[in-house]
């Protein structure tokens, strides 16, 4: 049985309770991050550390803990619970105020929740889906404005995931406009001659951290980053495509709307990227 944290206490899972009142089960008022572990270690903690701060202030919600407190809370539940290669998922919301309102409680006299608990994922280096690619389908981005905070409002992306399923892919890439933002849970890029191509940050996408990783590594080795907005047209005429996140690090992606890029098969840049960011973000895993 898993050790999880809630609310300053490590406790069995089947132990560890939230009130029904909590603003994150009412409401969606809550934030999340979702940190890799390799090797026993945290892949970019520190950049995760950064982006929950930031959701955390966009939404005027006060933190429980302090940085350290929160890498050491990682550790621990890495340590207790025996990971050596899975993710870290933290949750913090807005606290369990004595009734439903949608006005926000008082910080001073709700404090908010904070969860923590693993998931153990042995192979998730040496993911063989890498190896083939994954199929995705397009859907409308009908999401609220403000993608670049990572709340825990996941209902369309969890129906986004359905629709993949249901027309026999693995996920779905998001359309405004025309126009891609990201995939379901992930980054979207596409190559075309060599070039990688993504979307720009706004606060129309979530600032992916291994998205950063990943184009700090492709101009390292020197390849050429485009970041501008790029239709589904676009995307289905490309050389190659991929996504990137946390769970899912550099995953090439091969069919979109049923339309195959290339030969079908992960190109040359996604897994040398792939390849790269698992490499280079090891060597600095705390
Ligand atoms: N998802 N875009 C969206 C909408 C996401 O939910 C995520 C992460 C990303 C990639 O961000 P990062 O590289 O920091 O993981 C982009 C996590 C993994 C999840 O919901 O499980």
């Amino acid at each position: 049985m898993r050790t999880v944290y809630v609310n300053g206490e490590y406790l069995p899972e089947n132990e560890a309770k939230v009130s029904i009142f909590d603003r994150g089960f009412l409401m969606a008022d809550g934030v999340y991050e979702v940190t890799s572990v390799l090797d026993g270690k945290l892949i970019d903690f520190d950049g995760h550390a950064v982006r929950l701060n930031r959701s955390l202030d966009e939404l005027d919600m006060v933190g429980p803990v302090t940085k350290d407190e929160l890498l050491a809370i990682h550790r621990e539940l890495v340590t207790r619970n025996s990971i050596v290669e899975g993710m870290i998922y933290l949750q913090i919301t807005r606290g369990a105020p004595e009734d439903r309102d949608f006005a926000f409680p008082d910080p001073e006299t709700t404090p908010s929740t904070i969860v923590l608990f693993t998931q153990n994922k042995p192979g998730l280096a040496n993911n063989p889906v890498a190896l083939k690619g994954i199929k995705v389908i397009s859907i409308e981005d009908i999401r609220w404005g403000r993608r670049d905070i990572k709340t825990v409002q996941l209902l369309y992306p969890s129906m986004g995931k359905m629709m993949a399923k249901a027309a026999g892919a693995d996920d779905a890439w998001l359309v405004e406009d025309g126009f891609v933002t990201e995939g379901t849970s992930n980054n979207a890029y596409i190559v075309k001659n060599g070039k990688i191509i993504t979307r720009e940050r706004s606060n129309d996408i979530l600032h992916g951290i291994t998205r950063a990783a990943v184009l700090r590594f492709a101009q390292e080795a020197q390849m050429e980053v485009e970041e501008r907005n790029f239709t589904i047209e676009e995307a289905k005429a490309a050389d190659e495509a991929f996504i990137t996140s946390a769970s899912t690090f550099v995953m090439p992606v091969v069919e979109i709307d049923g339309v195959q890029l290339g030969d079908g098969l992960p190109g040359k840049v996604a897994p040398r990227l792939r390849e790269i960011y698992l490499e280079e973000s090891r060597k600095v895993a705390v």
